[in-house]
C-alpha cells in the first residue's frame, strides 16, 4: 500500500518561521511582551489563512542566554539548557496569543515535557502543518551548543519546508555590521559560501553549513516594520536571500 506521507499532488508551500526571543519582547529589556506577541500571531494567522503551511522556532533571549551564563562562569551545557527552558515558554506564548486570534497550534518540544506539551516527532509534525496547525517547535534541538538557528534549520530540513525566514532586527545580511559602520552595504542576495568565508554575522556557522548542504534557502529580514512578518510568509521578496545563487 502506498505510505500515505507520500502524495503525488503538487505541494502547497511551507515556511519555516525563526523568531528571536529578543523579537518578543519588545521594547523591554526582558520577558515577553503580550503585545508583541499578539502582533506576531495575528500577522502570522493572516498570512497562514491562504493555505501556507507554518512553522516557528522560537528563540529563548529574551529570558536566558546559555552562552552569555557561561562567559560569566556557568557550565555551558546547564546555560544552553536554561536556554531551551525559556524556549518552551516563548512557545506556549505564541500558542496562546495564535489560538486567541482563532488559529489553530501545535507545541512540539525536542525535549519531552508531555504535560506542558506535545513531544517533537518529525512525521506528526508534518501531519499537524498538512491540517493547517502552526507548528510550534520548542526546545530547540534538545542539545546543547546548537544554537536555535541551527535547530530552525534542522527542523526546516526535517518537514521539507521550502525556505527558512528568519524575522531579526535588522532588514538583512550586510557587508560590516550596520550598527557600528554607517556605510554597510546590504546584500539583497549572498551565496552561503561568501556568508561563511566572511564570517558575517547574520547566522552562525552551523546553520549556514546546514542549509547549504541541504540546499534550503533562508531569507533574512526585519520583523520591526509592520506587516513584514506577513510579507515574508506570504513569499514577497524582502530582506536578503541567502542561498547557493550568486552574490547581489
Ligand atoms: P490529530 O491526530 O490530527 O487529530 O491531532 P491532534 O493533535 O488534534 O490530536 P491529539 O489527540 O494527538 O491531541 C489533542 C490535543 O492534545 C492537542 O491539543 C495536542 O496538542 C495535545 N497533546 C497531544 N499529545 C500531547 C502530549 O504529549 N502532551 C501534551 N501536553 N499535550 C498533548
Amino acid at each position: 500500500m502506498a505510505d500515505p506521507a507520500v502524495s503525488a499532488a503538487p505541494e502547497p508551500r511551507r515556511v519555516l518561521l525563526k523568531l528571536s526571543g529578543e523579537a518578543l519582547m519588545g521594547e523591554n529589556e526582558y520577558g515577553i511582551d503580550p503585545g508583541v506577541v499578539r502582533e506576531i500571531a495575528s500577522q502570522v494567522a493572516d498570512a497562514a489563512s491562504d493555505g501556507t503551511q507554518v512553522a516557528i522556532v522560537v528563540g529563548g533571549g529574551n529570558i536566558f542566554r546559555g552562552l552569555a551564563a557561561s562567559a560569566r562562569g556557568m557550565d555551558r551545557s546547564t546555560g544552553d539548557y536554561m536556554g531551551m527552558l525559556a524556549t518552551v515558554m516563548n512557545g506556549l506564548a505564541m500558542q496562546d496569543a495564535l489560538e486567541q486570534v482563532g488559529h489553530p497550534t501545535r507545541v512540539m518540544s525536542a525535549i519531552a515535557m508531555n504535560e506542558i506539551c506535545e513531544p517533537y516527532i518529525r512525521r506528526r509534525a508534518v501531519r499537524h502543518l498538512e491540517k493547517g496547525r502552526v507548528v510550534v517547535m520548542v526546545a530547540g534541538t534538545g542539545n546543547p551548543y546548537f544554537t536555535t538557528d541551527t535547530a530552525a534549520t534542522l527542523r526546516a530540513v526535517e518537514v521539507h519546508a521550502q525556505v527558512i525566514l528568519k524575522a531579526t532586527r535588522v532588514d538583512g545580511v550586510y557587508d560590516a555590521d550596520p550598527e557600528t559602520h554607517p556605510n554597510a552595504q546590504r546584500f539583497s542576495q549572498i551565496g552561503y559560501t561568501e556568508l561563511l568565508s566572511n564570517r558575517l554575522q547574520a547566522l552562525d556557522a552551523t546553520a549556514v553549513s546546514l542549509a547549504m548542504d541541504n540546499e534550503m534557502p533562508i531569507v533574512v529580514f526585519d520583523m520591526t516594520v509592520p506587516g513584514n512578518i506577513a510579507r515574508a510568509v506570504r513569499g514577497e521578496r524582502i530582506g536578503t536571500l541567502i542561498s547557493g545563487e550568486e552574490t547581489r
